[in-house]
């Protein structure tokens, strides 16, 4: 059922900690980011950091990194590749899903607003609960599934114009921004499967070496799982790869009408 109310222990108190300064400069920039420890029993609080911008990287996972390891070792975020290709670094940065490695500290104007990705169960801090993202991906079976044998001395080959069809898609990290970002998702995540998963669907689908284009069809053929999408596009303006989730969707949608003419 929807809940229309935040759970008490979930409203952010007021007062939250300043931090010591990271660095001895003048050119600094405020960061305040959400905290949340569910071990310690108390409510999320925002906790105001200053980093000295001269001695520190240009991107926001620099500053995150700089302050854990300067002032707060408590600080938790996940992080991996530092380049925008593991989707693990997404958060919610001055009001946007985006990756913290590959968004510029001078991007943002005034104070650095952090928050984990919305509408995830927070396990602490910036670290948002994917388990039931991960087992949608799981189901829509991301691998290619063939009947046709290989041929025993070379890989399965693809001509340049059906190659090109996976360009758009192939490339998604699965960082969940823009799933965490769609208002059906929010309000229907438990069967809506949303906007990453569904790309990821099509990926396979339009991928002329898969051979379960029908029963991939089949599966998704659903009031929930495909049609709660409803064109709001938040997905493609948050991308932080510049992929359309919306439009892969829509060529699922156009896909599912064309097989029963
Ligand atoms: S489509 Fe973009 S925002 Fe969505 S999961 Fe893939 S890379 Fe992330
Ligand atoms: S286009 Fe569809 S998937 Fe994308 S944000 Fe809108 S409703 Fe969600
Ligand atoms: S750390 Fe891998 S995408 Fe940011």
């Amino acid at each position: 059922m929807v809940e229309f109310n935040l759970p008490a222990n979930s409203r952010i108190k007021s007062n939250g900690k300043t931090w010591p300064k990271v660095g001895d400069g003048s050119n600094t920039k405020k960061f305040k980011i959400y905290r949340y420890d569910p071990d310690s029993g108390e409510n999320p609080r925002v906790d105001t950091y200053e980093v000295d911008l001269d001695d520190c990287g240009p991107m926001i996972l620099d500053a995150l990194i700089r302050i854990k390891d300067e002032v707060d070792p408590t600080l938790t975020f996940r992080r991996s590749c530092r380049e925008g290709i593991c989707g693990s670094c997404a958060m919610n940065i001055d009001g946007t899903n985006t990756l913290a490695c590959t968004k510029g500290i001078q991007e943002v104007k005034g104070d650095v607003k952090i928050y984990p990705l919305p509408h995830l169960e927070v396990i602490k801090d910036l670290v948002g609960d994917l388990t039931h993202f991960y087992a949608q991906y799981a189901s829509i079976e991301p691998w290619m599934q063939t009947k046709t044998p290989a041929p025993p001395d070379r890989e399965r080959l693809q001509d340049r114009d059906d190659r090109v069809k996976i360009d758009g898609l192939y490339e998604c990290i699965l960082c969940a921004c823009c799933a965490t970002s769609c208002p059906s998702y929010w309000w229907n995540g438990d069967r809506y499967l949303g906007p990453a998963v569904l790309l990821q669907a099509y990926r396979w689908v339009i991928d002329s070496r898969d051979e379960a284009t029908g029963d991939r069809l089949d599966k998704l053929e659903d009031p929930f799982k495909l049609y709660r999408c409803h064109t709001i596009m938040n997905c493609a303006k948050t991308c932080p790869k510049g992929l359309n989730p919306g439009r892969a969707i829509a060529e699922l949608k156009k896909m599912m009408v064309e097989r029963k003419l």
